[in-house]
């Protein structure tokens, strides 16, 4: 398959036509999508196991403390082992570092757009920064056991709310309910990146023929 794609196919055939992007794509390459998913989801997963560990082995009180010193240094150690960088970001953010910019914000709105008028957030949303950065978003949705510390303050828990109000005197990220969106995952790909990508499965290819 073409390495670029025009903005019609790449809405036919990565965005599986249902949730193509309102956004024009250019020349959306195949391997932003395969290099954000990657380590998109490798994070998901190294902090879903981590917290829930922290839940298991002290409850939330101590899984705040987890979360507050532990989920910027996962996302960095993430990144560097993909190569990416990745930053977790949202509308109604708990840490100011996480506030969104202009192209996020873009991102953002796309996601709930979309919830809002088809019910169904989208798998992800790329996009073209410049010559030298695509971003690769995979949007969160809250789950059950993200209301201990996102969910009503009325119905949590006071001496975590307490911690929590401590730690961040600012937060926004509380008042969610299942299902709604939470915000997203955010991977910055390099040319540098996609070029060293591209090399990487050249020479994979290569190694399958002998
Ligand atoms: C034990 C409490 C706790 C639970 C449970 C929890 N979080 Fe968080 N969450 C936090 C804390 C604390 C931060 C701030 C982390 C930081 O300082 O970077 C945070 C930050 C975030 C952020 C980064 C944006 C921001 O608001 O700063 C996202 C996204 C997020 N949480 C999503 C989730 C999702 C989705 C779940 C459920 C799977 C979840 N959280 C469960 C405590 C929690």
């Amino acid at each position: 398959m073409k390495k670029i794609l025009a903005a019609g196919l790449v809405s036919a055939l990565i965005f599986g036509g249902a949730i193509a992007s309102e956004h024009e794509h250019e020349d959306i390459k195949e391997e932003v999508v395969e290099i954000g998913q990657k380590a998109s989801k490798k994070l998901l997963k190294t902090l879903v196991s981590e917290l829930k560990k922290a839940m298991q082995e002290g409850g939330p009180y101590k899984a705040v403390e987890v979360c507050s010193q532990k989920a910027l240094k996962l996302t960095e150690k993430v990144a560097k082992e993909e190569g990416v960088e990745i930053k977790r970001t949202s509308f109604k953010y708990r840490n100011p570092k996480n506030a969104p910019d202009e192209y996020e914000k873009e991102a953002l709105e796309y996601f709930e757009k979309a919830l809002k008028e088809k019910g169904q957030l989208p798998k992800y949303y790329v996009q073209k920064v410049n010559e030298n950065e695509y971003r690769y978003y995979m949007p969160l949705k809250v789950k059950a056991v993200c209301l201990t510390c996102h969910g009503d303050p009325k119905h949590m828990d006071k001496k975590l709310l307490e911690k929590i109000r401590a730690l961040y005197p600012n937060d926004k990220a509380v008042g969610y309910k299942e299902g709604d969106f939470r915000g997203v995952i955010r991977v910055s790909i390099t040319k540098e990146a996609l070029e060293k990508h591209e090399k990487h499965e050249k020479e994979e290819k290569e190694e399958h023929h002998h």
